[in-house]
């Protein structure tokens, strides 16, 4: 018998995959299914940024490049940084990686170890905590709540700290909820870590060009009394609607970039050279193409809270950023995992339960915005039908 690692044990896991596989199988079965639970975009990659691929395969880029991406790509981050947000990175600092989990998988290895903590967005992204479960540190939610619009409070965050806290996770815009952090509570935070200054913040920034609202993303990379100790992470999955490509990247400080190197080193060697390649196209091209995606999200979020408000049992604060809504479900005396099983089961729709979030995710789900209007409007409506013709069910 085969005798495994006791870590392997805690890793998580992401039931987003899970919901939309069996989606997939239940419409290969024929059943009529609307997926508003996948976390990506519902667009193909723009054509200039297909052709950069294609060209540049054709052009016989078929060879490893340099572990932490080529260099033309590096720079191409580092404007664009500086043309959206107007801050200075240096190419170097940047780590091209294979998708924006990787930066979040080394950042967490690079500071876990049994005795420390790391503080983590709940309900938030779940690779965070099943990271965190698979070192040894101790996992810290930090809980992100409804009646904060789901932005983080800063106060939350500081009575969590301890002189064991190596590393804080923290991600605005936000999945799952929508949440937007305010710039001056992200000022009141910056302020205050002062006091703690061995601290390392992994800032994921990935929904960084989806704000709603008129709200504007406040990045943490800007604020100069934290640039040592800032790993921002960013990539192509979201804003180009390139999830497939597998294309991201970190910013690291000066200290910690050439650990990012060693670890991608061990892990990829490097990634991908055609996608590097699109990646390129993607920044120095027209950016028209992601203001139309945003635009279609902005105009779907608005359109699923304010329906979604009027359903019997369910409230939904209005999403600020990124493309999902999280809509409180408590009113229908469903909990959340068999209201999500039974909508995708019996009403066709699949949705995700907020506790695939974490715990504070208990009474929520999450419905994704990445699919048609017509298709999110029909969604909705049998979300109603169903739950006015059906007992509420709870698995406990
Ligand atoms: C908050 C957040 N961070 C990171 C990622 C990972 O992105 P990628 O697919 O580029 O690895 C996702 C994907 O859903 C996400 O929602």
């Amino acid at each position: 018998m085969v005798k495994l690692a006791n870590n392997l044990l805690r890793l998580g896991d992401e039931n987003a995959f899970t919901v939309l596989a069996r989606a997939a199988e239940l419409a290969s079965q024929g059943r009529d299914i609307i997926n508003l639970g996948i976390g990506q975009p519902d667009f193909p990659t723009p054509p200039h940024i297909v052709e950069a691929a294609v060209k540049a395969l054709k052009d016989g880029h078929h060879g490893y490049t340099p572990a932490i991406g080529i260099a033309p790509l590096r720079e191409a981050v580092a404007a664009d940084i500086h043309r959206r947000l107007a801050l200075e990175v240096n190419p170097d600092h940047v780590v091209v990686m294979p998708g924006g989990k990787p930066t979040m998988f080394f950042a967490i290895l690079m500071f876990a170890e049994a005795g420390v903590e790391i503080i983590y967005p709940d309900p938030g992204f779940p690779i965070y905590r099943s990271v965190i479960d698979y070192s040894d540190a101790t996992p810290v939610p930090l809980p992100i709540r409804e009646e904060n619009g789901f932005a983080f409070s800063a106060d939350d965050l500081l009575a969590l700290i301890t002189p064991e806290t190596r590393l804080i996770i923290l991600n605005s815009p936000a999945n799952p909820t929508g949440g937007v952090t305010p710039g001056e509570e992200i000022g009141k935070l910056v302020k205050a870590l002062e006091r703690w200054p061995d601290v390392a913040i992994l800032s994921d920034e990935i929904y960084g060009q989806m704000t709603y609202d008129g709200l504007e993303h406040k990045s943490l990379l800007s604020y100069e009394g934290l640039r040592d100790r800032v790993i921002l992470l960013d990539g192509w999955s979201k804003t180009y609607a390139m999830t497939g490509w597998r294309l991201g990247y970190g910013v690291w400080p000066q200290a910690l970039v050439d650990h990012a190197r060693r670890l991608a080193v061990n892990c990829h060697s490097c990634v991908n050279a055609a996608a590097q390649f699109a990646g390129i196209a993607a920044l120095e091209g027209p950016q028209d193409c992601v203001a139309r995606m945003v635009s279609a999200f902005d105009e779907r979020r608005a359109f699923v809270a304010q329906r979604i408000n009027r359903i019997a049992g369910i409230r939904c604060a209005v999403p600020k950023g990124a493309f999902y809504a999280f809509p409180n479900i408590t009113g229908t005396q469903w909990d959340e995992r068999s209201l999500a099983s039974a909508l995708l089961e019996e009403a066709g729709v699949a949705t995700v339960a907020g506790t695939d979030f974490g715990g504070f995710g208990a009474g929520f789900i999450r419905i994704s915005c990445a699919n048609s209007m017509d298709n999110i409007a029909s969604a909705l409506d049998r979300i109603e039908a169903f739950l006015a013709d059906h007992e509420p069910r709870r698995t406990g």
